[in-house]
């Protein structure tokens, strides 16, 4: 009976065992975690904000409308449409060109005027010795309307990714020119 007294008495003062948790551990895990809770609250909005536009790619797979498709013909003619553009926090706007035409089998295509020599920018019909092709005034390199390279430049003419949405030819991605292996 006295041991047992003897016990009651003893307990409160003795040091909690190595798997029990003080009142004062348990109050500092508790308010860590929430601290740290409310923390990452804080702090994530503002770390996705400072990184967001460095991992979102804008532009990138965009179409952009352009013309309307009663207005293509077999023949090229040219379109210049504007370009929001990202670069990290740098907003832009840029103005491209694209030379979109009719083939034979009725699908319309879009060229890019960069020359593929050194990157000047190409004209339709802008030479009277060569007519019926894109000429580069720089060096003088030509292309068919497909935009095969038949002078001067080592590569076709690239184009741009097509998509034909409610009567509007829409332009996005430059794409390698594949235009070239339909032409007659
Ligand atoms: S850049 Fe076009 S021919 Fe040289």
């Amino acid at each position: 009976m006295s041991s047992h007294k003897e016990q009651q008495d003893t307990l409160p003062n003795q040091p909690p065992g190595r798997k029990e948790m003080s009142r004062r551990q348990f109050l500092t895990y508790t308010l860590g975690g929430a601290t740290a809770f409310m923390g990452a609250g804080a702090i994530f909005p503002m770390v996705r904000f400072a990184v967001d536009p460095i991992l979102h790619k804008k532009g990138q797979g965009d179409f952009i409308k352009v013309a309307e498709t009663s207005m293509i013909t077999d023949q090229p003619q040219e379109f210049t449409f504007e370009l929001q553009q990202q670069d990290g926090w740098y907003a832009s706007t840029a103005t491209l060109t694209a030379w979109i035409r009719k083939n034979e089998q009725g699908e319309i295509y879009a060229l890019s005027p960069i020359c593929k020599h050194l990157g000047c920018t190409v004209g339709w019909n802008n030479n009277k010795s060569t007519p019926d092709e894109y000429h580069c005034p720089c060096h003088g390199a030509r292309y068919t309307k497909s935009g095969k390279n038949l002078a001067v430049a080592p590569k076709p003419l690239d184009q741009y990714t097509v998509k034909i949405e409610n009567g509007w030819v829409l332009l996005g991605d430059i794409i390698p020119n594949s235009e070239v292996n339909k032409e007659a």
